[in-house]
């Protein structure tokens, strides 16, 4: 069954480019992103791993770790990679899983058979330092991914985990953000939010935090 929102993400040991990866072990007290390719030697992915390298220090500010995934080998991971430096103008400096047994990509189902019998679609697994799946996206090969998006994502998910608060539509990190409904002991809204907000409708009130 597919993964879903909460539930632990599964632990794993795997082949990558920087190495023999224990999942829950790399990713230590950090967040992580994992995020699965359609293949090696490919321009879209060449673009979304040039991206994703050129974003490390976003990443590490928010204390993520990222690690990408597809089914080709280590050998081909190795190979690949000086393309995506020269042609990305980057260095890729995350590990990249050879899933060649589809080990991960089975537990994590990023295989469709609809799309492709033997690929790897676009998953990305938004995890938390407590190993739970926070939020996940899935496009297909066509589509490359918008990385400003993952890095949005896990703003958010960072900003609502520690305020009762919840992000609007097309929010960015600094923008006003909404009380969430539950929140209506006026004793507690002031304590919480001593700045103010603004009550559009009884449950439409923003704030800035
Ligand atoms: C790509 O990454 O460019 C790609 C991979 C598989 C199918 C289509 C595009």
């Amino acid at each position: 069954m597919a993964l879903r929102i909460g539930d632990v993400a599964p632990d794993f040991e795997q082949d990558s480019s920087e190495g023999k990866i224990s999942f829950h072990q790399w990713l230590g007290s950090s967040w992580g992103v994992l995020f699965s390719h359609p293949a090696d030697f490919t321009p879209v992915c060449t673009t979304e791993l040039g991206y994703t390298a050129k974003l490390k220090g976003e990443f590490d500010k928010r204390n993520v770790k990222v690690l990408a995934l597809s089914v080709d080998t280590v050998e081909s991971h190795k190979g690949w990679i000086p393309d995506i430096n020269e042609t990305q103008g980057v260095t890729v400096n995350f590990p990249i899983l050879a899933d060649g047994d589809r080990k991960v990509s089975t537990v994590y189902d990023m295989i469709h058979p609809n799309a492709s019998a033997s690929a790897t679609v676009r998953s990305v697994f938004f995890i938390d330092p407590n190993k739970k799946v926070r939020a996940t996206l899935t496009y297909p090969a066509s589509t490359g991914r918008n990385f400003d998006e993952i890095l949005r994502g896990i703003d958010s998910l960072q900003l609502t985990d520690s305020n009762s608060v919840a992000t609007p539509v097309n929010w960015k990190k600094g923008d006003e953000v909404i009380i969430v409904p539950s929140l209506t002991d006026p004793e507690v809204l002031k304590q919480k939010f001593p700045q103010g907000w603004r009550a559009v409708k009884p449950y439409l009130r923003y704030t800035k935090v």
